[in-house]
């Protein structure tokens, strides 16, 4: 069977800054050899040379870690059709153009994916098809309903991938390695030994430039709805019996459908977004005076909940999930925060804080891992002293979009999310929206470049 990928959306943002750049790494590491064609189809009315241009030049400026001679190999094989992704005869002739069996990759505004589905399902794809969605899959659950609907006839389930590049990310990748091929953490990882989880992920970046989906989508839409629950399903779920697509999404959606949606949205969410301030270097303005903002939308660029898995392993543990636009640092980490020891045998005086409990920290983008714990000090044996067991690990070969286009185009895409996994996270997170939209929260202000509406 010859692969082929035909991208829809093709000179858009994502396909030059992360798909473009995802298959030159491939192309580099010798990984590319199935596609008989890569094709781009979009509405400007470029040829195959125009695309080239345009290609090369977002691959310079996204991939100049790729070599320029793999760079050159992946412009040679790239083919362009203008034409409307809406359009069934447009889009007939974008796949008859790339041949072989297709992955066709939506790279579109989430408000175009239900016509060029329903356009797919008019044109009809040929056996062995995978139809890749981006995010955020629908507005809501309703959206996302109606989207599997039409997906899945289409192609079957396990023929669709709905992509969260979080998966394929080094640490969250590492989770499965530490929980599940080793033996001194699983009998730790429960409600009995865990206090707290908190998966944080505070950005630098501002809107750069991406008003038109940011401010219709806000924080909780384009963070906490998808790549922060699909981390949080990955640190709760149960062992599965291997790590295929099947085995991860089934104990993934079995996680989330337990989580509880929070439950007072005033007590246990959080929503803000950023006023004039200076990150690093850079004087950011009012979220509301980013152009293309539309202030009266009340668009959050800051969202936090916290919820609860209620199952055997996690009853009563909280998950605290927090992401926002234009922080003080950047702070990409999932900390599980364990219970003190049951007893301290270490002739504290009355009123002597007990020393801090011991602390996991995964941290992404860099990569590391450290493990905070209470030691004998150097001075006084007795003493107690804190100390960080840690690796940091290199960076990985691939990128997120590099590792999940090579998984999707070998045919072994297990780091999608399932239908049941994208339904769930919407009706996780409903509630909120509602709460949200209604007013019933206020929209909190914090200067960018700060640490944000509550303590880190
Ligand atoms: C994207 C969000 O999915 O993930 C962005 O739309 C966010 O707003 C990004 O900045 C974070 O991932 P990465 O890989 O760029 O760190």
């Amino acid at each position: 069977m010859t692969r082929s990928f035909v991208v829809l959306g093709g000179t858009g943002d994502l396909t030059g800054r992360l798909l473009l750049p995802g298959l030159a790494e491939l192309v580099a590491a010798g990984a590319l050899a199935g596609p008989a064609a890569v094709v781009a189809v979009s509405r400007e009315e470029w040829t195959d040379e125009e695309y080239r241009g345009w290609a090369r030049d977002r691959l310079a400026e996204h991939a100049a870690h790729v070599p320029e001679e793999a760079r050159e190999r992946l412009l040679g094989r790239l083919g362009y059709r203008q034409g409307d992704v809406t359009v069934p005869a447009d889009l007939r002739a974008g796949l008859e153009r790339a041949g072989g069996v297709p992955v066709v990759y939506l790279a579109l505004p989430n408000t175009v994916f239900l016509p060029t589905l329903e356009a797919l399902a008019e044109v009809g794809l040929p056996e062995g098809a995978v139809v890749a969605v981006e995010k955020p899959f629908g507005r809501n659950l309703a959206d996302a309903r109606q989207l599997n609907e039409v997906l899945h006839r289409l192609v079957p389930e396990e023929q669709v991938f709905r992509t969260d590049h979080f998966l394929a990310m080094q640490t969250v990748l590492n989770i499965l390695g530490l929980r599940f091929a080793n033996r001194v953490f699983e009998p730790v990882w429960n409600a009995q030994h865990v206090e707290q989880v908190e998966i944080v992920f505070d950005e630098t970046l501002g809107l750069e430039g991406r008003a038109g989906y940011y401010d219709t989508a806000g924080a909780l839409r384009d963070m906490l709805q998808n790549h922060l629950l699909q981390v949080l399903a990955v640190v709760a779920m149960e062992p599965p019996a291997a790590l295929d697509a099947h085995g991860l999404a089934a104990r993934k959606a079995d996680v989330l459908r337990a989580v509880r949606s929070p439950e007072d949205p005033r007590r246990d969410t959080v929503r803000a977004r950023y006023t004039a301030g200076r990150v690093g270097e850079r004087e950011l303005p009012d979220y509301t005076a980013e152009p293309g903002v539309h202030p009266d939308r009340g668009t959050e660029t800051y969202a936090e909940y916290t919820v609860q898995v209620e199952n055997w392993r996690w009853a009563g543990v909280p998950f605290r999930l927090r992401s926002g636009k234009a922080l003080g640092a950047d702070r990409h980490e999932i900390v599980l925060r364990f219970r003190p020891v049951p007893h301290l045998a270490f002739g504290r005086q009355d009123g002597e804080a007990h020393p801090e409990p011991d602390v996991l920290r995964l941290r992404l983008d860099p990569d590391a891992i450290s493990l905070e714990v209470n030691l004998n000090g150097a001075g006084d044996p007795f003493d107690l002293e804190r100390r960080a067991l840690a690796a940091e690990l290199p960076p990985q070969a691939l990128s997120a979009y590099g590792l999940l286009l090579g998984g999707l185009l070998d045919g072994e895409a297990a780091l999608g999310i399932s239908d049941v996994e994208a339904e769930e996270s919407w009706r996780i997170v409903e509630p909120v929206l509602a709460a949200w939209a209604a007013g019933e929260v206020p929209l909190l202000e914090y200067p960018a470049g700060s640490d944000g509406p509550s303590p880190a």
